[in-house]
Parts: structure tokens; sequence; C-alpha cells
């Protein structure tokens, strides 16, 4: 239709227009950096995100609101998220799925899970084939995985993020609850590969939380350490925990950069807003009963049920202002409406026992972190739970103090999250913030040790990450006591602050199970070689994502090196030291470093002190193998003995590892999953298509009607083509809403293309004759520019001033040839244009004066670019002399502010003189090396001046100076 490509010099009225015509394709994303993080709650959902140039912000979704409820629904073929969701499951509650986020990881007899039966009694939840996972099965056709459900909610969280920062994302951070376990952690990951998602961190709530804090009080951060409290009721679950905040300065790289360390955490899993709710909806199932009114008991009506739920969310809210309010509900149960009035006071009797529950999470993280109250600066309250009244009174009530309020309670979560993943991504540079986070369920090594004198068989007990014990970590175990083929188990370890409910929430205590295979031949093998023999040792790492991993059994000892072997003994223990090595690098990167507990022969009990045991006691025998790990170099065995070298070789031991805990989606059952959803997502796009196909030819078949009326657009078509269009019209819009079998949206799309093809005839016409008159003024402003550039120039020529000869003769003659065509071109055009009517085809058409535009910019361009560069040849000063600079109107097409209005070139000139002026003496400290890459261009101008001249289109010689 229109040129695309315009280098136009007073081209803002022409960009306008183009603005106009262009089309708006369907939002396509540019591959970047841009990064999100979901706050993936148990309620709702909340996507942060960041992308270049643009500051952290939260994404709105489809309703422009800040927050999602984390509900999925499945109806009629259609899936919905988030409000719509909510609206079908009041509809159809069991079509409704919500509150899923703690079913994750678990199996069905989990009592996690009876408790979301007891809630929500209308679902029907089986257990997976192979996993005894949770699944949602309704009818005999719809079946989802808690993962499947799960990662849909991640999809749409992804898609809000795309279409916020307008660019294709693919990695984030996403928040979890602190008493996410294993299982939990891996099924979340498993979900998010699913919504096909690059995780880069897991965070821990309060973690992200407290990060987003510290960054907004940076300046408040100093050597000494400060204590803070984080203390949050969501729906579903409470939390609080200790941090500090300090600078530290890291021995390593030398860098002060703040940290926020977790100290101390308390839970309790089950107490949040959603229990009150609940227990307010079974308050208002009773009294209904009670009237008797029905003879169907009203809980086992799931429509009732589901709407007296979302009654009682309601009244939950108001009775947080207000202390009576009443319930209503039209048409509950059989055609009866309920209404029933409801005080706080009933709310709080009601929820009794759960409001002494709201203080035992602040006193377990105070207590895990050793610290007392008065040493903690500020308790601050987040989370919808802490609006209760009662709960804030209770807290306040304990700590004595003011509650603090200096934070985004809802959103805190969500944007330090998406701080931590701006940091990890390599798009974005932010300010260095180190979090250490705690372990929450200790882990520790078991494993049994046959003393191989017929006494009984051991069981031995290792600490390995004790509670609170920060991380990212890594740590070394050594066994010194095997000769055969044994195993070993990474368990939780001691979790007796834990409730028997906490404990079984957590479903297998067993994590690992690792067996060690060849051992005998390895050690038989190795024998006569031993010189000193420092065992087997496995490697841990609990990484930042709170996920436990073996990462490698190794077999190390020292052995003599013999001259002739040399060669030999490197390679081997090249080879040997792979696991090691790769180990010691990453361990450089941690501030933590390894720490490493031997099985010392002497303390074969239980290790007595877990606290004393995470220490690292033995670090400095650890650090002088590390150190010989990264090269095989010989060491001296001993001071007396000069002649005999050791070699420290490391063999990696044949294990296998296995999972204990609930068993993350894998393999075919992966596969499958991830079928199901993108057959999901292709229906979904298809329906999408096909109504916004059908939506775009009936309303361009309106539009179309609708123009052929109105006299600016309908005498741009001549009779003929309006009869053939109105007919054509007609037609479509019978056939439109006749009854089209299974319809496709080409079907559609097709005959909008060709209706489309007619329409355009006209509508182009119309178009033309409305943006012409602009476009000729914007010629005309140009020309004028031109002709009042060309004044000045003249007076630069070696004739006119032999001092200043910028340009040639040949180049105003030239210029000014350019602008006299251009005049007289556009003054015949216009004149013939004139005299054809409104429907006859278009004569002189925008484009052809954009490309006469064109030209003369490009001609101006050159010239403007002349003076830039030139310099007096005999005076040294390199300064270019300011009378030029303020004639050297008309330039920087770029720095136009494009006022739309031709007659205004003028003003418009003595503006960008300043700001052309402004730069360069902003660009001072550069003018050596410009100077010198001027005077090389005006050398090749030199030479190259006939063909210049010739050819009045020198694009390729224009410099770049200003580009
Ligand atoms: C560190 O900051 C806290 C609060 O901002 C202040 O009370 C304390 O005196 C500061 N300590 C040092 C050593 O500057
Ligand atoms: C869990 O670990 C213990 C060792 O501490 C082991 O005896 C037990 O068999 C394991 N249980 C399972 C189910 O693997
Ligand atoms: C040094 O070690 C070698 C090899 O084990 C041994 O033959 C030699 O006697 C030792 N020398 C001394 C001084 O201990
Ligand atoms: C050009 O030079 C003439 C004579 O030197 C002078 O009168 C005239 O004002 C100058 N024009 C411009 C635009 O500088």
């Amino acid at each position: 239709m229109l040129q695309q490509k315009l280098q136009l010099g007073f081209g803002g009225v022409l960009l306008m227009l183009l603005c106009i015509m262009a089309f708006q394709p369907h939002t396509t994303f540019v591959q970047s950096a841009a990064v999100m993080s979901v706050d993936l709650g148990t309620e709702w959902f909340k996507v942060g995100v960041v992308s270049p140039g643009v500051p952290m912000e939260i994404a709105l979704n489809r309703e422009s609101k800040r927050k999602t409820p984390a509900i999925i629904a499945f109806r009629d073929g259609v899936r919905t998220i988030g409000e719509d969701a909510q609206t079908i499951g009041i509809r159809d509650p069991t079509a409704a799925y919500g509150y899923l986020l703690d079913l994750l990881g678990k199996t069905i007899d989990n009592p996690i899970v009876d408790l979301y039966r007891k809630r929500f009694p209308y679902y029907t939840i089986v257990g997976d084939k192979e996993r005894n996972t949770v699944v949602f099965k309704k009818g005999d056709t719809e079946e989802f995985s808690v993962e499947e459900l799960i990662a849909q909610l991640l999809a749409k969280a992804k898609e809000y993020a795309q279409e916020s920062t307008e660019q294709q994302i693919t990695e984030c951070v996403l928040t979890v609850p602190g008493y996410f376990g294993q299982a939990e952690r891996e099924a979340l990951l498993v979900a998010a590969q699913l919504a096909n998602l690059k995780v880069l961190q897991l965070i821990n709530d309060y973690a992200a939380v407290a990060l987003n804090y510290g960054v907004f009080h940076r300046g408040e951060i100093n050597e000494t350490a400060q204590y803070f409290l984080f203390y949050d009721m969501g729906a579903y679950k409470t939390s609080a925990a200790v941090v500090s905040y300090q600078v530290v300065k890291d021995k390593q790289t030398k860098e002060t950069n703040p940290v926020v360390q977790v100290l101390g955490v308390g839970y309790d899993r089950t107490l949040g807003g959603l229990e009150i709710q609940l227990r307010l909806r079974d308050y208002l199932a009773s009294e209904f009963n009670a009237l008797k009114k029905t003879k169907t008991d009203v809980t086992t009506s799931p429509r009732a049920l589901a709407k007296l739920f979302k009654e009682a969310g309601r009244l939950k809210n108001v009775l947080s202002a207000n202390n009576d309010h009443y319930a209503q509900i039209e048409n509950l149960l059989e055609d009866h409406d309920f209404k029933l009035p409801v005080s706080r006071e009933k709310l709080e009797e009601l929820c009794a026992d759960l409001w002494p529950r709201t203080t035992k999470p602040l006193e377990d993280a105070l207590a895990s972190s050793n610290l007392s109250l008065d040493v903690i600066n500020q308790v601050i309250l987040f989370g919808g739970g802490t609006r209760v009244p009662r709960v804030q009174e209770t807290i306040k009530a304990l700590i004595k103090q003011e509650l603090g309020k200096n934070l985004n309670a809802d959103e805190s979560a969500t944007m330090g999250a998406v701080y931590k993943a701006a940091d990890l991504s390599s798009g974005f540079k932010v300010q260095k913030f180190i979090v250490k986070d705690a372990v929450v369920f200790p882990l520790q090594v078991a494993f049994e040790r046959d003393p191989g004198d017929g006494g009984a068989v051991k069981h031995v007990k290792r600490v390995l990450f004790a509670q609170m014990n920060p991380y990212p970590q890594k740590k070394v175990i050594t066994f010194n006591k095997h000769t055969d083929d044994f195993e070993f188990y990474v368990n939780y370890g001691d979790l007796e602050r834990y409730s028997a409910a906490e404990v079984a929430a957590l479903g297998s205590l067993n994590v690992t199970r690792v067996q060690l295979q060849q051992v005998k031949e390895l050690l038989e093998k190795s024998k006569k070689d031993i010189v000193d023999n420092k065992g087997i040792k496995a490697y841990f790492y609990l990484d930042e994502s709170g996920i436990f991993r073996c990462t490698g059994v190794e077999y190390v000892y020292d052995k003599q090196k013999l001259d002739e072997e040399l060669d030999e003994d490197s390679t081997l223990a090249k080879l040997g030291s792979t696991i090691s090595k790769l180990f010691t690098k990453e361990a450089e990167k941690t501030a933590d470093g390894e720490t490493q507990q031997g099985e010392q022969p002497t303390a074969e009990e239980e290790a007595p002190n877990s606290e004393e045991s995470a220490k690292p006691k033995k670090s400095d025998e650890e650090a002088a193998t590390g150190s010989k790990t990264e090269e095989p170099s010989t060491t001296t065995a001993e001071a007396k003995n000069e002649t005999v070298k050791l070699v420290t070789i490391k063999t990696p031991v044949v294990h296998t590892s296995e999972l204990k805990f609930t068993a993350p989606l894998s393999g075919a059952g992966y596969d499958s999953s991830l079928a199901k959803l993108l057959a999901i997502n292709k229906v979904e796009e298809q329906r999408i298509r096909l109504e916004s196909a059908f939506n775009a030819l009936e309303s361009h078949i309106g539009e179309v009607q609708q123009k052929l009326e109105e006299a600016p657009y309908a005498d741009c078509a001549t009779a003929e083509e309006k009869e053939k269009l109105l007919a054509e019209c007609s037609k479509l819009a019978d056939w439109l809403y006749e009854d089209v079998e299974n319809p496709k949206p080409e079907l559609y799309e097709n005959k909008l293309a060709k209706l489309q093809k007619l329409s355009n005839v006209f509508l182009a016409r119309h178009w033309e004759h409305e943006e012409r008159p602009d476009a000729i003024k914007a010629l005309k402003g140009m020309i004028e520019g031109a002709e009042k550039f060309m004044t000045s120039a003249r007076n630069l020529t070696k004739e006119t001033n032999p001092d200043k000869d910028v340009y040639t003769q040949v180049e105003i003659d030239t210029l000014n040839k350019v602008i006299d065509e251009t005049n007289a071109w556009l003054k015949t055009e216009v004149a013939a244009q004139k005299k054809l009517s409104r429907s006859d085809d278009v004569r002189l058409t925008v484009k052809d004066i954009t490309d006469k535009m064109s030209v003369l910019d490009r001609e101006v361009k050159y010239l403007m670019n002349k003076i830039k560069n030139w310099k007096p040849k005999a005076k040294p000063e390199i300064k270019k002399p300011k009378e030029t600079t303020t004639t050297a109107g008309g330039d920087e097409a770029e720095a136009s502010s494009g006022s739309g209005n031709g007659s205004n070139a003028e003003e418009e000139r003595t503006e960008e003189a300043a700001t052309s002026e402004n730069a360069e003496q902003a660009e001072a400290p550069n003018t050596a090396e410009e100077a010198t890459v001027a005077e090389e261009d005006e050398k090749k101008e030199e030479q190259e001046k006939e063909t210049v001249t010739a050819t009045p289109t020198v694009d390729a010689n224009t410099p770049h100076s200003e580009l």
C-alpha cells in the first residue's frame, strides 16, 4: 500500500500518516530477556514482570486486575481460568478446581488430601495408577492431575506476563511455602515444565517478602545486624519468619553486599482465611438446615454448598470492618431464599479454637532463631488473613508493639521474586542482594554398619542439613568402615518440634536411597597402592530452590607416586577426580563453601548434638583435599622421607540413587500429560481463531454497508462498484447466519479476504483523498525548508565565502534543480488530480508524494552532513563556527518532534539547531576521535566528488555520524 521504509527529513507528518494506515497484526512477541515471577498462592496468583528498560511491575490479567483467582474450570469443552472459572464454580462446582497448591506432591492417603475432601466434598478424587497421587475425575472422560491443573494456571500467568511485556517469556521464579518438602517442590517443577517454563529458582514466600523489604530499605542496612519478623496469614496457611539484615563483606570476592538471612521459621499449614470462611459456610449451612424448609440436607447439594461458601467469603470480609451483617442468598436450595444476621462476635466464637493458633508460628519462628522478641526491630504483617481484626489483636497482645505497616503486603512476595528472577537471568543487572534461606526440615544420612566381629549391626544416623542451616549449601559425608557394597538413606531428620499432623503431611520421611556397588572390587584393586585411605565420600547439595541432591560418590586415597608411572598416574587421577572437580568448582561459587562431616571411628553413636555437628570442624582437612583435587599434584607425605611422593586418587563409586518420596510425574506419564495439555491448547486456539474470524467478517460487512451510505465514502465508489459491493454484502450476511456444520476459521478468513479486495477499492480512494492534503502540506513545508537551506548554503561556496567553502557550485545547483523539479511536479500533479472525480482512480497518491519527499530529504541530508564534518583548511580550530550551526536547519529527522504542520518548519529548525548544538557540547570529550573520522570522510568525499554531483542520489556517501 504505502512504502515501508521512509527516511524523511521532515517526516513527522508522514509518520503519522503511516501510523493511521498501519495494520495492527496480532501481538507478536520478540525474543528477549524479559522474565517473570509467579506468586502462586492457594487462592490467588500474582505475576511480576521485568523487561529491559521497564521497571519491575505487576502484570495485569484480562480483567486488568493485579491478582487472579487460582481456579480453573472446564465446561462444554471450554477452559476458563480466574474470575470466569470462579463464576462457573458457583453454577457447577465440580467443573471448577481451586485451592490446589498443597495437593502437589501428595499421595491420596495424605491427611492433607483427606482435609481437602472434607472441605470440598463434591469432587471425585482418585489415586494416579502409577504414583497414587491426586487426580480429579469428572464423569468418564475428564481427568486431571494436580500437576496438569497447576501447569495450566502457570501457563496463564505466562500469558499475562507476555501480554504485559509484549515479549516472549520462558524463565521464571516461583514462590513456594517454606514448608514445601522435596515432593512438593519437585512436583511444582514438573508442573512448570509442563507449562513450558524454565524455573530459575523456587523461592520461599517469606524469603521473597524479606528480599523485597530489604531492597526497599537498602540504605538502612549496615554492618550491625537488624532483626525483623514477617508474619503472613494467607488464605490457606500461616507462616512467620525471623530474618536478619546486614552488610557483609565476602571473603573471596572482597565485595560488600547486603545480606538477608532467614534465621527462624514457624508455620501452620491449615490455618488461614479459608478455614474461617469454611467455618462460616458450615455455620450458615447448619442454620439453614435448622429452618427445616427442605427435606434435603443443604450440604449434600454441591451448588448450594458453593453458594454458601461464596457468601461466607463475602461475610468474612464485611465482618472484618463491621460488627454486624446479613448473610443473604437467593434460591439457595429448592427455590428457598436464605437470610441470616451474623455478628462479628458469632464469627469469633465459631473460630474460637483458631485464634490461639495464630501466635504459634510466630513463637516457633522466634524459638528456632534463638532470638527473643526484644531484639526484633519490627513485626511486619502481610497476607489477606491478617486483615481479620481478631488476628491483629492477638498478635499485638503477644508482641506488645505496633505492627509494621510499611509493606505493600499483597504484592511483596511477587516483587521480591521478580527481583530474584532479574538477578538470575542473564539479561539484567540488578544490585546484589544476597538471600540465605534456612532449612525447615532437617535432613540426615542413615546407614547400617556391621562391626564384623559378629556383634549387632549398628544403625547410624548423621545430621546432614540441620534445622535452620543456611542454604544453598554443600556437604560431604565420609564412610571409612565399609569394605563391601552398602547403602545409605537420606531421610528427614529430627522433626520433634513439629506436630504429628505436620509430620504426616510431609508424606514419606525417606528422601533418597543410595546404593553403592562394586565396593569390594574397588577396595581390593586399590589395596596394594594405598598409603593413606581417606574413605568413601558422598557429596550432597541443597540448592537455591531447597531441593536436595546426592551429586556424587567417590573413593579417595593417597598412593605413592612412582616416577615411571607418572604419566599414567596423572591421567588416572585426572579421570578419577572428574566428579570432585566439578564439585569443587561449584563449591567455589557459593559463599557457604562446603563443610564436611566425617564418620569418625570414635563417634559411632548418633551425633549427640545436631548444631555442633553442623559446624565445619573438619574443614581444614577437607580444604587440603580440595586443593589437591584441583591439580593432582604430588605432595610430600612426611617431612622425614623426602623421596616418597604421594598422589590423591579419586575414583567414582558405582551407585544408584532412588527417590523415596512421592514420585514426580515423569516418563510416559509426563508425555501423556503434556500431550493432553497441548491438545486442550490447540482446541482453545482454534476456537478463538474461529470466533475472531467470524467477528471480523461480520463487522467488515457492516462497515462496508454503512460506509456506502455515508457521503465521504459513498462518492468514492462508482455506481457500478457500489451495486456490486452491496449485493455481495447482503449475500454474505445471509450466509453468515446460516448453520454451518463444523465451521473452520479459514472459511470466514477467506470470505473476508475476498470482500476486502472488493471494498478496498473505494476505501483506499477515500483514504487517499483524506490524507492527500496533509501530505501535500508536508511536501511543501519540506520544499520551503530546503529553499531556506539553499539560501544559506549559497553563502558557503568558494566564490561567495573563501573562508568557508563548504559546498561546490555544482552541489548548490543540484539541490536547486531538485527543488525546482519537485515544485513543478507538484503543481502539475495537483492540477491533474483536481480534474478527476472522487470515484476515479487516484492519480496523485500519497506514496508519490512521500517518494518525492525522500528524494529531497536525501539531498538536504547529504549537504547537512557535509557542513557538520567541515573544518577550515588552514586553521586548526576544531569547533565548528557557530554561524554555520545556526543556519544548518532542517536536519535531524530523528530529533524532529513532528509538529504535523509543515508551515512551522522555520520554528522547528531553530529548535533543532539548538538541540544539535547541545548534543555536540555533550559529546565534547570525543572531539579528537570525531575529528579523525571526519577528516577521512572529507578526503573520501573529495575523491568521489564527481560521482556525487553527477548522481543526486548519494545515499551511500552519507556519513553515519548522526545515526
Ligand atoms: C545501623 O543502622 C541502624 C538503623 O538504621 C542504626 O540504629 C545503627 O546505629 C547503625 N549502626 C552503625 C554501626 O552505623
Ligand atoms: C526409610 O529409611 C530407613 C532407614 O532410616 C529404612 O530402614 C526404611 O526401610 C526406609 N523406608 C522406606 C520405605 O524406604
Ligand atoms: C622412604 O620410603 C621408601 C619407600 O617406602 C623406603 O624404602 C625408604 O626406606 C624410606 N626412607 C626413610 C628415610 O624412611
Ligand atoms: C549572504 O551573504 C550576503 C553578502 O555577504 C549577505 O548580505 C546575506 O545576508 C547572506 N545571507 C545569509 C542567509 O547569510
